[in-house]
């Protein structure tokens, strides 16, 4: 069995979909790692650390993806449409491709993955269920999110977080807000926390406020609120009088608010717009928001993708793909997340691997196969 591992070729993107460590425990299941040269290099993992991992290096795409039986990506392949070369064209029919694909925003690419006889599987779509919690990548990637926001938000900050009383007076803590405390906004307020920060955050679940409390932040919530969690715990959008009364709440208390960490999204919809413009002008000069909402529209009217701008002395920072400006920690948790979705089906004595096409983590995950899109979420227009 043949993995591969390309260098990845999108924008920004500096994570590998392999680290060495799990380059070892391939090896040590009978799977043979093939890496691209350089693909690495952006996570701070050079050619050799891979090889003394027992990875073969491949010196460019189309030696790397030619014979493969697995192709493990971060991003979806490069387009020729988006001005790239067409990654798609390297892989043989019958590969395995397994990736953030993103299909729910891609369509068209997920048809052609079926055109081509490719058996694509979908990390973002793995069910969010106990057995999978190892496999999850939106989580491992979210947690890495939510840490790195309150680093941007500090750094931008031209003040201190804790409080501080020094021989030259006294420095009141910061004030952050966390909008949207799922995965990223709970590590975001234990980051606040660890960095001296008062914390408070909102969500429109209720059965989040236990978690926030428990991280020793304040709950901010709205009246009402019972019907916001879907079965698989994600929020649904809300009806009108709901926002109204929610957007009067995040108004008030912005007035008083330092630094916003927005994480608020609603899966398959454009991210709810929590801060409009005119709350911004009534926010006080020096504060700072961090928008990662940036990649579904953003949380905030003013986010610019991948800027920092400033608004009457508000900085709002929307910079895109967050986890991959802490590249070497998300790939080895990304990595990690696709050796624990594998590796279990790989067949001890033939070491080659065995797919149960029945299992619950596959029918979830699985986009196409035999050149056909046979994803229900995908199918029914859903996600
Ligand atoms: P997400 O990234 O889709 O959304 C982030 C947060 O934004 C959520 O907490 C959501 O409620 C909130 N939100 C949406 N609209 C909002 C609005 N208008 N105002 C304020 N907040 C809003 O969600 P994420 O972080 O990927 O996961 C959400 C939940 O999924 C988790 O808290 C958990 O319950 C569940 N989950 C379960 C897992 C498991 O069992 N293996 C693993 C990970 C998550």
């Amino acid at each position: 069995m043949k993995i591969a591992v390309p260098k990845e070729i999108r924008d920004g993107e500096r994570r590998v979909a392999m680290s060495p460590e799990v380059v070892k425990k391939f090896v040590a299941k009978g799977a043979e790692l093939v890496v691209q040269s350089g693909a690495g290099e952006a996570a701070a993992i050079p050619d050799k650390v891979f090889e003394e991992a027992g990875a073969l290096i491949a010196p460019d795409a189309a030696a790397v993806y030619g014979e493969a039986d697995l192709v493990f990506k971060v991003q979806r392949p490069m387009t020729q449409g988006e001005g790239g070369p067409e990654e798609l064209d390297l892989m043989p029919a019958e590969t395995v491709l397994i990736g953030l694909l993103a299909p729910l925003a891609n369509r068209a690419q997920v048809e052609d993955y079926a055109r081509r006889g490719i058996t694509a599987l979908a990390m973002e779509l793995i069910p969010r269920i106990s057995r999978a919690q190892g496999m999850d990548a939106l989580s491992s990637q979210s947690t890495i999110a939510g840490y790195k926001a309150v680093l941007d938000a500090a750094s931008e900050f031209n003040r201190l977080m804790p409080m501080m009383m020094t021989a030259a007076g006294t420095i009141v803590p910061a004030k952050v807000l966390v909008l949207g405390a799922g995965v990223a906004g709970l590590q975001a307020i234990a980051t606040s926390k660890r960095l001296g920060g008062v914390v408070s955050a909102f969500d429109v679940r209720p059965a989040v406020k236990e978690q926030v409390e428990s991280l020793g932040a304040k709950f901010v919530g709205v009246e009402g609120a019972g019907g916001a969690e879907t079965e698989g715990g994600y929020a649904r959008e809300m009806d009108e009088e709901y926002k109204r009364r929610q957007a009067m709440l995040i108004h008030e208390t912005l007035k008083k608010t330092d630094i916003v960490i927005a994480t608020a999204l609603i899966p398959g919809k454009p991210a709810p717009l929590l801060i409009t413009e005119e709350m911004v002008g009534d926010m006080r000069a020096g504060s700072v928001i961090v928008d990662l909402a940036v990649e579904a529209g953003g949380n905030c009217a003013l986010t610019e993708k991948d800027r920092v701008v400033e608004r009457d002395g508000v900085k709002i920072v929307g910079y895109a793909n967050v986890p991959s400006r802490v590249p070497i920690d998300a790939s080895a948790f990304y990595a990690k997340n696709l050796y624990n979705l594998i590796a279990p089906m790989i067949d001890e004595e033939t070491k080659s691997l065995k797919i149960d096409w029945e299992d619950e983590i596959i029918k979830g995950a699985l986009l196409t196969r035999g050149g056909a899109v046979v994803n229900d979420a995908f199918n029914s227009g859903g996600g």
